[in-house]
């Protein structure tokens, strides 16, 4: 009789197994959540924890704002990736400006936290994005990306932001009726009501690529100029505020093992490395910046390489982000990865830095927050619903999500500059 009943208790066990997993699973996630954020506020001690604990910027009003003048010290780019039940800033599903690779929750990712997370700069407040004052800002004017596809990431995720506040959609269309893809070499996109331009133009070298020289041996197929720009940067140079980033493409499966060679002038050069060409390129950009760009028109950016998060591997060696649903806080975290993208460019651009360029140029200076956020990659989910693929994109970012914050730290640097640079300037001449 009691062996009866024990076996029937297993048996009815049984039947709950599947919740009970889900139970199970719903407790770890609730005990990895709380010691996340109870090891999160340890750092700041009692007093921090009070102050975080009510995820609102309303108790942060001891720190400047960066808008204003004691702002003016302030480095956006070091702080924290902050809990912030406000965002994100807008849904995927309500922006139709966005590739199906980046409509993560669309394509059934099941968890939301990657969209909460606000960067709080360590001395100073960031303004609030607000997409009419940037448009009103952007009236009559153009605002280029060029880049990669991260780039197009960034690009597509300033699209959503800003047309979340237009309500009539249809005022907002690409010039040449060309739908989003990323096998377009550049999408121009209208506000037509502000008559501004956000567009986006492909050239992951920034340098131009090219046929050889004639009389190259056969395996050059194509060759980086690394002494010229793309072709289209005569379209990019008397734009209003320019983005420009590279990196993800200076490597050697990239270049090199697809027969892309590096050439300065008119030769050639087989044996040079991958890094080397890419630091000429940089230099070449800052070159082109220094000469070409009129700084009382143009304000220009650089965004720094965004970091990769593949985890035991690469994109064809089975790396993999699935799964990661909290950033890294911490900075001794950092991935494998050497960010020698990130050092070369680095190294570049503070060799110039006694000359004129820096006057004109604006480092959007992401990489070390961006490493930080292995939960915001596009992982598993960036074909459609209900599609396992093989590989995971740990590369490119979900949106809303990542991108967005190196958009409102594009914001907070163009609005600064708008109200109080620009004013200084016209009274300091007139
Ligand atoms: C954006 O700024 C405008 C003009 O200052 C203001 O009317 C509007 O309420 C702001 N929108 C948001 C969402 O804060
Ligand atoms: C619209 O913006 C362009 C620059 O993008 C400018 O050349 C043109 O004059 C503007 N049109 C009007 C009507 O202001
Ligand atoms: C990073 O550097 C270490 C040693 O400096 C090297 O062993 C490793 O292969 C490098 N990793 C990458 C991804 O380049
Ligand atoms: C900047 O510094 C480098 C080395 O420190 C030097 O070679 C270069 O001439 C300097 N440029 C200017 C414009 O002073
Ligand atoms: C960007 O920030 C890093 C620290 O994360 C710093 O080492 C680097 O010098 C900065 N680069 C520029 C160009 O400001």
């Amino acid at each position: 009789m009691v062996v009866f009943e024990t076996l029937r208790k297993v048996k009815r066990l049984r039947l709950f197994e599947p919740s009970l997993v889900v139970v199970g699973f719903f407790l770890v996630f609730v005990i990895t959540t709380c010691c996340f954020f109870y090891l999160n506020f340890k750092e700041f001690g009692i007093s921090g924890q009070l102050k975080r604990f009510s995820w609102s910027r309303e108790h942060e009003d001891s720190r400047v704002d960066f808008i204003g003048e004691k702002g003016d010290e302030c480095d956006l780019f070091e702080g924290n990736w902050v809990w912030d039940e406000k965002y994100p800033l807008y849904e995927s599903k309500d922006c139709k400006f966005l590739d199906l690779g980046f409509r993560c929750s669309e394509n059934g990712r099941p968890d939301l936290f990657y969209t909460k997370w606000r960067w709080q700069p360590k001395h100073c407040n960031l303004p609030r994005f607000n997409a009419t004052i940037m448009l009103e800002k952007l009236r009559n004017k153009r605002l280029v990306f060029a880049g990669d596809s991260i780039g197009r990431n960034q690009w597509e995720s300033l699209l959503c932001m800003l047309s979340s506040e237009v309500s009539n959609k249809e005022s907002i269309y690409e010039i040449n009726g060309n739908p989003i893809t990323k096998h377009k070499g550049f999408l121009v996109f209208k506000f037509k009501d502000y008559n501004c331009t956000i567009e986006y133009y492909r050239a992951p070298f920034l340098v131009l690529q090219s046929r050889p020289p004639t009389g190259a041996s056969e395996e050059i197929i194509t060759t980086l100029k690394l002494d010229q720009m793309d072709w289209n940067s005569k379209k990019w140079s008397d734009a209003d505020v320019l983005v420009l980033n590279t990196g993800h493409w200076w490597n050697y499966e990239k270049t090199i093992k697809g027969g892309c060679f590096f050439q300065e002038h008119e030769e050639v050069k087989l044996d040079m490395k991958v890094e080397d060409a890419y630091k000429r390129s940089i230099e070449t950009t800052l070159n082109w910046i220094e000469d070409l760009i009129n700084p009382s028109k143009t304000q220009v950016f650089f965004r720094t390489y965004a970091p990769v998060h593949f985890r035991g591997g690469d994109w064809k060696k089975d790396g993999n982000c699935h799964l990661e649903t909290l950033p890294e806080i911490g900075s001794s975290l950092v991935p494998k990865d050497n960010w020698s993208q990130f050092k070369i460019a680095n190294s570049a651009i503070l060799e110039h830095t006694n000359t004129s360029q820096v006057m004109k140029l604006k480092i959007l200076n992401v990489t070390k927050m961006t490493a930080q956020r292995k939960d915001g990659h596009s992982s598993k989910y960036y074909l459609g619903p209900n599609k396992n693929p093989h590989r995971q994109d740990c590369s490119h970012w979900c949106l809303p999500g990542v991108p967005d914050t190196w958009n409102e730290l594009l914001y907070a640097l163009f609005l600064k500059y708008e109200t109080s640079y620009k004013w200084n300037l016209q009274h300091t001449i007139h």
